[in-house]
């Protein structure tokens, strides 16, 4: 039995941050495991133009405690107003990794997002001469499409002919949750990658709402049924370089997601590692940990995979973190997956 597994230091390329207090409690949960991430731009004003970004990654990199050392890949946060021009600069000045569309109303502070996908066509279309990713919220917001339906109709509605508009467009399907999003991806060539959280390979809807409703488990796009979380799980151990990590780690106030009208998101970055550990080794796949944590990811955005090694123990079942303190006199709670965790991060 495997007890001891040393992989490259993982990246996680899909992270909400935050800003302020929420941004100090935060950020050393990611970087003591993690070396990069994707920085999510849904701030309130969102990060929309290169000196947005600029401005946030300063205010992270002040944040960081001493002593850590992690390197934030930053968004742009895609409007209707977004100047192409902008988003070819800020690429090309080294600091601006991806840019994210959110359709308008599909998640949290989504407002501003894109409404017309016509009116966007010039980014795309520069964005894929400059070979930069676009990183897609994949889901339908018309009130009449079932909010377990709407990833499957956005593939077909939004995203497929977006794809054959912009032939090259480099896009990454975030946080996939069907098995139709990875039958999509199987079938598509290298420009296409797709990210896969940790609360969607462990959990299905029974597990948010049988027995009680378990506002924790609530994000979006939402649990799907078990028959499509195990299609996420064949994905991610299946060694296909199209399929990594993005944890989509999204805290709240602890008051914020136990409420009548509960806040989307899963705050796992202090457990992710061992959550996924726990997940493979339980598919019998720790070997493909490695590929799906560390290096499909820097492969599809053409970084290098980072040369230092974390180390995983398993031992006895660990204690959950107690919910986090955040300034002001607030609580941020971790997520809980409901089953033991005997992985920890050396
Ligand atoms: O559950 C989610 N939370 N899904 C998202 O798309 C956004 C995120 C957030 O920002 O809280
Ligand atoms: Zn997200």
């Amino acid at each position: 039995m495997t007890t001891r597994l040393e992989i490259r230091r993982p990246d996680d390329w899909h992270l909400h941050l935050r800003d302020g207090a929420m941004l100090k409690t935060v950020l050393p949960e990611s970087a003591r495991h993690f070396a990069r991430a994707i920085i999510m731009p849904n701030l309130v004003p969102p990060v929309v133009t290169g000196d947005d970004a600029r401005a946030y990654r300063d205010r992270i990199m002040a944040a960081l405690p001493d002593g850590y050392t992690f390197d934030p890949l930053m968004t742009l946060y895609l409007t209707e107003h977004t100047d192409p021009d902008d988003v070819a600069a800020a690429h090309a000045s080294g600091l601006v990794k991806a840019v994210k569309l959110y359709p308008a109303g599909a998640t949290t502070n989504s407002a501003s997002g894109v409404r017309d996908f016509d009116r966007v066509r010039p980014v795309f279309e520069r964005m894929s001469e400059i070979g930069l990713p676009l990183c897609v919220h994949g889901e339908v917001t018309d009130a009449e499409i079932d909010i377990f339906d709407r990833e499957a109709v956005f593939i077909d509605r939004v995203l497929d002919p977006i794809r054959r508009a912009t032939p090259g467009l480099r896009v990454v399907m975030e946080h996939i949750t069907t098995s139709d999003a990875v039958d999509y991806a199987s079938a598509q060539d290298s420009t296409l990658g797709a990210t896969i959280t940790v609360q969607h390979l462990m959990l299905d809807r029974n597990d948010m709402l049988v027995g009680g409703i378990r506002p924790h488990y609530y994000c979006l796009p939402i649990l799907k049924r078990g028959s499509h979380r195990e299609a996420l799980q064949r994905a991610a151990i299946s060694g296909d370089p199209r399929f990594f990590l993005g944890t989509d780690s999204a805290p709240h106030a602890t008051h914020a997601k136990e409420n009548a009208c509960g806040c989307a998101g899963c705050f796992t970055a202090p457990i992710a590692l061992a959550c996924l550990a726990e997940t493979f080794e339980g598919l019998g796949a720790l070997d493909r940990l490695e590929g799906f944590v560390s290096l499909h990811g820097p492969a599809f955005y053409g970084l290098p995979a980072n040369t230092e090694t974390v180390t995983l123990t398993k031992g006895a079942p660990q204690d959950l973190p107690p919910p986090l303190p955040v300034e002001g006199g607030s609580s941020v709670t971790v997520f809980d997956p409901g089953r033991p965790l005997h992985w920890s991060v050396l």
